[in-house]
């Protein structure tokens, strides 16, 4: 029999790739979420998964009767979009995401993965691992360790909890961010035939494919228990730490434009690298995409009309802001502040 896995904020970025890689790796899947992006994301799959459109806040434990395995995704998922309403951020990526881990516990899971973020880190000299002190810098990063905090201690032998610290995402997904650095300069360069950036780019910043990110919760769930229980991972590659500046010439280099990059001279240091070998050495896991293959997967998806930068849902925090504004992201949830 498949197993079913559920899916938080899988209409999202990461998730639409992940919800398509499970489907591939033969499992059921469910999707939590509240679509503040639209369904498009999963329109051609939409029949082979099982939508539950509710709030982490407010859903329901008979959801993760029978589940094998919850991956929890769904969150205010950048840091602007974070500062918008600090609060809001609190309850849905730090309680509400508890509050998900213990209800799948309860339902009798077996395996739980957290979305985290290398953004635990902040901006520290030297290279960062798993055993580095954090150093939140934003809301957003402080609701990601506080959710580490919260789900890491349910784990006990009949429910695995894992979180893995995502590196900053690039490539082309069926709900497109460009907020992320590198789609955004890939996306400037197609639509306004320029990249100018205003800092000098020395900054490091981790990054890492939208697909291996997504194949990462994989195999997670398919490892060995005694790896992954009570562990939290960096995901992404050693080598794909990378000056911002580099990024901008990247994608000058890899579309053939180099004379439409321009690189300003303000002095940005806020930078941080991050160290990806435990993954690697516990897990085996490699990623297979390069910075080029994500440059070139974005830059196809606007050539074929897949997605555009125009478009107003693809810069998170802008949308965010326009849902809060015109009070559509309100707040009808029976859960008020407490885990359960
Ligand atoms: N993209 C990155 O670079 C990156 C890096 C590190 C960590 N992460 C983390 O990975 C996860 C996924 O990121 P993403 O880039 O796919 O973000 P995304 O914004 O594209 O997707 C988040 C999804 O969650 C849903 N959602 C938000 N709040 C919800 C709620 N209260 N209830 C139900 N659904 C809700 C949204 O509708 C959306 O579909 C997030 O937790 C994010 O913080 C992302």
């Amino acid at each position: 029999m498949k197993k079913t896995v559920i899916v938080t904020g899988g209409a999202g970025y990461i998730g639409s790739t992940l919800v398509r890689l499970l489907l591939d790796r033969g499992y059921s899947v469910k999707v939590v979420d509240r679509f503040f992006f639209g369904k498009e994301s999963l329109a051609d799959v939409w029949d082979q998964i099982e939508p539950i459109k509710t709030d982490i806040r407010d859903v329901r434990q008979e959801v993760f009767e029978g589940v094998y395995a919850v991956m929890d995704l769904a969150a205010l998922s950048n840091d602007p979009a974070g500062e918008l309403d600090p609060q809001k951020t609190l309850d849905i990526n730090y309680l509400g995401r508890v509050r998900v881990a213990h209800l799948a516990k309860r339902a009798g899971v077996k395996r739980y993965v957290l979305a985290s973020s290398c953004s635990v880190y902040g901006f520290q000299d030297g290279w960062l691992d798993e055993t580095s002190p954090v150093n939140p810098l934003t809301t957003y990063a402080e609701a990601n360790i506080l959710a580490e905090r919260g789900v890491l201690p349910l784990a006990d032998e009949s429910f695995v909890v894992t979180a893995l610290r995502q590196a900053t995402v690039f490539g082309y997904s069926y709900r497109m961010r460009f907020d992320l650095v590198v789609n955004d300069m890939t996306g400037s360069l197609f639509t306004k035939g320029k990249v100018v950036m205003i800092s000098d780019g020395e900054p490091w910043r981790p990054f890492v494919h939208v697909k291996d990110t997504a194949r990462a919760f994989i195999e997670v769930i398919e490892a060995d228990a005694k790896k992954v229980n009570g562990e939290v991972f960096n995901v992404g590659d050693n080598s794909l730490n990378i000056q911002i500046k580099d990024v901008a010439k990247a994608v000058g280099r890899v579309l053939g434009r180099e004379g439409d990059i321009e690189i300003g001279g303000v002095p940005d240091h806020r930078s941080y690298k991050v160290k990806f070998d435990k993954i690697n050495r516990v897990l085996g896991y490699k990623t297979q995409y390069s910075l080029e293959d994500g440059i070139m997967d974005v830059w196809n998806a606007l050539k074929e009309g897949k997605t555009s930068y125009d478009d107003p849902k693809v810069r998170t925090v802008n949308w965010y802001r326009y849902l809060l504004e015109s009070k559509k992201l309100v707040d009808e949830v029976a859960y008020r502040g407490e885990i359960l």
